[in-house]
């Protein structure tokens, strides 16, 4: 079977994030929006008849998820992932942001230390301060050829009684990385030495490009899944963030009854009738159009491959081993973050995310989505081209 990954949607009606935000983040409407982590790209057919058949039946009360949508899930993992799941394990979410800001009220106090490696999504900062927890930052080490490691030593170096919980994110966004196994290895015999709690938000996993492959930080072994807390759901997958569903998995029987009582006292509900056929479908039906998504998504990473070469005094750009996110580094246009926000918005017309806000360890980088059809790529790539051409200097 064959997808469209060329026709051009448009969504500036639809009161899209990713556009209605266009003047209050870049003061012009006037940019191709290449910054929030959803696609430009159709949600598959296959969700999208779900919904519709569901949007037929006219009540829309409380639903209940149902088993067969787990067990879709269930399945799912453990085909593509090797992640055995039960059933009782699993919980709703309708946001893995607010998975995490549950985690951090079950497995820590206030005053505890969180470690958080970054750059990062920026949630995982705000989470830990927002909550009176306080941030044990453990930045990713940049190698020579600028790709991103653990750094062991500087953890190893931080911990002390205060630290109880890791923020892990993997594949990480913004840097691409999808984890090997022996390094969670690693990070995993640190924790449990310390004995550290682990949410591992894998949101990103799906869209890993071969011969990654994505690793479950639970399921590294018994001992591990006796730590860990996991996110995992379709928003990423088969852009459905805006069903607002998302699963949370804790295997250990301690930590899911702290889990739960925190979750309890939120009321995370039941989540909406749309969102439960859309999840169910997705597992059920999507597995061919994701592949083939993921073919189209490395299209986008060699375009931006070739234009990275060309400018390679300016800029540079290691392929992501996963997630739509690529994190280009600008360092070398010598440009302030507030003049190279400029230069992105006026110059290239391009909206994107800019690195700072990843932590301070983000300076001088860029975040682009390059989750688009086609022609929008061939248009930022274009856009990009002549601004980084006709750049000399700022
Ligand atoms: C790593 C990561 N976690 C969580 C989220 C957001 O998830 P949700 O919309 O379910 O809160 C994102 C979105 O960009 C993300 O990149």
């Amino acid at each position: 079977m064959s997808f469209d990954f060329q026709s051009v949607t448009d969504r500036s009606k639809s009161r899209a994030e990713k556009y209605t935000l266009r003047q209050t983040l870049f003061g012009t409407e006037d940019v191709l929006p290449m910054w929030v982590a959803d696609m430009d790209i159709e949600t598959p057919s296959c969700v999208v008849e779900a919904v519709k058949r569901r949007a037929s039946h006219p009540i829309y009360g409380y639903e209940e998820v149902p088993d067969s949508a787990y067990e879709a899930q269930i399945a799912w993992m453990k085909k593509r992932h090797g992640f055995e799941i039960q059933r009782d394990w699993m919980f709703y979410s309708h946001s893995v942001v607010a998975t995490i800001n549950t985690a951090i009220h079950a497995f820590t106090e206030p005053g505890d230390k969180v470690i958080v490696q970054t750059p990062i999504y920026p949630p995982f900062l705000k989470n830990v301060t927002r909550n009176g927890r306080e941030i044990l930052r453990n930045p990713l080490r940049k190698t020579a050829k600028g790709d991103y490691r653990f750094d062991f030593d500087d953890l190893r170096s931080k911990i002390d009684e205060k630290t109880k919980l890791l923020l892990l994110c993997s594949p990480h966004n913004p840097v691409g990385r999808v984890w090997r196994r022996e390094e969670l290895q690693e990070l995993a015999e640190i924790c449990v030495e310390h004995n550290i709690k682990v949410m591992a938000d894998e949101i990103h996993s799906d869209l890993v490009y071969a011969p990654n492959v994505h690793t479950p930080f639970a399921s590294l072994s018994d001992e591990v899944a006796n730590l860990t807390i996991t996110a995992i759901g379709p928003g990423k997958t088969f852009n459905t963030a805006g069903l607002a569903i998302s699963t949370v998995v804790v295997e250990n029987e301690t930590m899911r009854q702290d889990f739960d009582d925190a979750y309890e006292r939120i009321h995370f509900a039941q989540g909406n009738v749309f969102a439960h056929a859309g999840f169910e479908a997705a597992y059920r039906e999507g597995e061919a159009w994701l592949d083939e998504l993921l073919i189209h998504l490395q299209r986008n990473i060699q375009k931006l491959t070739a234009l990275a070469a060309r400018h390679s005094d300016k800029i540079r750009f290691i392929a992501p081993e996963g997630t739509y996110l690529a994190w280009i580094d600008c360092s070398q246009l010598g440009l302030s973050s507030s003049e190279l926000k400029r230069f992105f918005v006026e110059d290239a017309a391009l909206g994107l995310s800019p690195g700072v806000s990843f932590g301070k360890e983000g300076k001088g980088y860029m975040r682009l989505n390059f989750a688009v059809p086609g022609p929008i790529m061939d248009d930022a790539i274009a856009h990009l081209d002549m601004a980084l051409g006709d750049f000399d200097e700022y």
